[in-house]
């Protein structure tokens, strides 16, 4: 009988490499593919370009293959088991990195039954997170975009959206991220377009008056920029007559979702809460509103989410579970509950009835005045998104206009230098395009790694 084969692998965009690792294992006998689903590569890095259907059709039609079978986690373990295998092929370069303890995982199992590692030597000079990272520097489409949010939401225990207003705020996003010793990288899945901060970049009050034209706009200028895909915040949505044009405008633009909040009359930030005079819509007609955004989509991965204001106007906890189960009926994608309080046990009882509805969508929260809870508890309450809605613009306006401060004060900017990055780096900072061969390159692909200047306080 022919000796099993077991090879993990993502398969996101085959080359040459993957070649000689599935040539070498079936020299050895019957290949099984253990491919990783999204689940298990969003779990230590960013998601697959191609969803797993994708890559399942690729790697099951590729010489020596004998079957191809999910991979749900990194860990090798819970399919060796399953399978058994005589023997694990893997390149050698996961010795060292994120994959090392996977690795070690697999030499104890094989030795429970006498299996084998086989490490052939790693393919230099080319690799899948190269390409992946060319590829991705290339830009997107509004296509492969919009699909993005669904598939992070299914692939995450939770998923974390950063407040962006303008196209450097989305590059911040798009490039920030930090590497953990054992090699898990962390960034942020996307983007929040916030009517707070959009328009308090433009001198605006939060009062919808910044419009749709704008916001198209605006998330053009982003997108141009950045790959990640974008939530954008549409206030109240206006008359159900404009906000199926709007639904329309921003999913062709490769917006992933909206979210609309159940409130009437002048729009008022919520975090006035009862200070101001807000008026919450009525179940019947926010209904309305849902099922013509719903209607008036084109695509189906584009999401209408419902944000409920019931805890912000005091109006209470069963008002917001009933206005939540109305909603979701109607054909909400996701149920956004926000709060004003300081303490996050108020969210956290929402979220306890919300885990016992039978019929749920994708749990959305903001957590700007009880931004003590960490994203760890937000998923063990079910929490699928949360969205950093204002911290970007509220630190750097401090900050600048610390610097306008000092430089009257002291009648000159010698002060103020200490607290800027250095002319040499402002400008570099957005690299000019590349030429190639005399056309011009756009300039996404050389934006650096992190444009986060490290300060030094002299
Ligand atoms: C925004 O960011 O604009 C929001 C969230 O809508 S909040 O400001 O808390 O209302
Ligand atoms: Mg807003």
């Amino acid at each position: 009988m022919a000796k099993k084969v077991y090879v993990g692998m993502a398969a996101d965009l085959l080359h040459e490499g993957h070649m000689n690792i599935i040539s070498e294992a079936r020299k050895l006998g019957d290949v099984v593919i253990g491919l990783l689903t999204d689940k298990a590569i969003a779990s230590y890095k960013r998601l697959p370009l191609l969803t797993y259907e994708q890559r399942k059709k690729v790697i099951e039609n590729v010489v020596g293959v004998t079957d191809v079978i999910p991979q749900d986690t990194l860990d090798y373990v819970p399919n060796l088991l399953a399978v058994r295998p005589d023997y694990v092929v893997h390149g050698d370069d996961w010795k060292t990195g994120v994959q090392s303890k996977v690795r070690q995982r697999v030499v104890e199992a094989l030795a429970r039954w006498g299996g084998e590692l086989v490490e052939p030597k790693y393919t230099e000079g080319i690799s899948s997170t190269k390409l992946i990272n060319t590829i991705r520097s290339r830009g997107t489409t509004p296509d492969v975009r919009r699909g993005l949010l669904k598939r992070l939401i299914q692939s995450k225990p939770i998923i974390r959206i950063l407040e962006t207003h303008n196209g450097l705020t989305g590059l911040i996003i798009e490039k920030t991220k930090i590497t953990s010793d054992d090699g898990y990288v962390r960034d942020f899945d996307g983007m929040w377009l916030s009517s707070l901060t959009h328009s308090a970049s433009k001198g605006k009050p939060d009062i919808q008056y910044v419009d749709i034209t704008s916001i198209a706009q605006t998330v053009g200028e982003i997108f141009e920029v950045c790959a990640k895909p974008m939530i954008v915040d549409l206030d109240n949505g206006g008359l159900i007559e404009h906000f199926v044009f709007a639904i329309r405008n921003l999913e062709r633009l490769g917006v992933s979702a909206v979210i609309v909040e159940d409130k009437i009359g002048p729009k008022r930030n919520s975090l006035f809460g009862t200070d101001v005079e807000q008026t919450q819509d009525t179940i019947e007609n926010f209904c309305d509103k849902i099922r013509a955004g719903k209607s008036a989509q084109v695509s189906n991965d584009f999401m209408i989410m419902a944000r409920i204001e019931s805890l912000v106007l005091g109006v209470g906890l069963e008002d917001a579970l009933m206005r939540a189960r109305a909603y979701i009926i109607a054909g909400a994608d996701g149920i956004m509950i926000h709060s004003k309080a300081k303490d996050p046990q108020e969210i956290i009882n929402f979220c306890q009835s919300y885990a016992k509805f039978e019929k749920k969508a994708p749990l959305v929260v903001v957590p700007s005045s009880y931004s003590q809870i960490t994203e760890e508890e937000l998923a063990a309450a079910g929490v699928n998104v949360v969205i950093y809605a204002n911290q970007l613009l509220r630190s750097a306006y401090p900050a600048m206009a610390n610097t306008a401060k000092s430089i009257l004060e002291h009648h000159r900017a010698y002060e103020a230098d200490q607290h800027c990055m250095p002319i040499k780096e402002i400008i570099t900072l957005i690299p000019e395009p590349n030429f190639i061969n005399g056309a011009s390159v756009p300039v996404a692909p050389n934006i650096p790694n992190t444009v986060i200047p490290q300060y030094v306080d002299k």
